[in-house]
């Protein structure tokens, strides 16, 4: 099923320049940017976005983490993407994440772990929501993308 994730890079990845390399494996694996944008988020959008996180011990760190440095956030869409991209972007911690998989490859601890990725469908469309306007998301066809899907 076509489905759309909302996806973060960390500000570990913008400041250890990994954004690129990111997007490369999301690219290469046939999926989909529709929205793409860098930028610094607000306390009050990051405690949003956490918020089922609010009574967690770690909450302040990671608001305060999150905001400390711009992020980039994007939409990708391809078919059952949000179960794909959670495998590829591995477990919360790096320690436990299997090598090859974003976070087993690159990430440091279990804050700066490099991206944030959707875990359902409805966490993706709130988090979209929150991040993007309909009109910041771009519709178009990849030309391959009769042979993909
Ligand atoms: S839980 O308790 O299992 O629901 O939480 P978990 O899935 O492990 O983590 C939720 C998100 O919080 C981030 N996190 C942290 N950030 C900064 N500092 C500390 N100490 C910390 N501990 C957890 C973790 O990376 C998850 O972020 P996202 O962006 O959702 O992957």
């Amino acid at each position: 099923m076509m489905e759309r994730s909302f996806v973060m890079l960390k500000p570990d990845a913008v400041l250890r320049r990994l954004m690129g390399t990111v997007l490369t494996r999301f690219e290469e694996r046939g999926l989909k940017l529709v929205a793409v944008k860098m930028m610094n988020i607000s306390e009050e959008l990051a405690k949003e976005h956490y918020g089922e996180h609010k009574e967690k011990p770690f909450f302040n760190d990671l608001v305060s983490y999150i905001t400390s440095a711009p992020v980039l956030a994007m939409v990708i869409e391809g078919d059952d993407c949000i179960s794909l991209i959670r495998k590829m972007v591995g477990a919360t911690n790096p320690k436990e994440a299997d090598l090859g998989t974003i976070r087993g490859d690159y990430a440091l601890d279990t804050g700066r772990n490099i991206i944030h990725a959707s875990d359902s469908p409805a966490s993706a469309k709130r988090e979209i929501a929150l991040f993007f306007n309909d009109s910041e998301i771009n519709e178009y066809a990849l030309p391959d993308e009769s042979l993909i899907y």
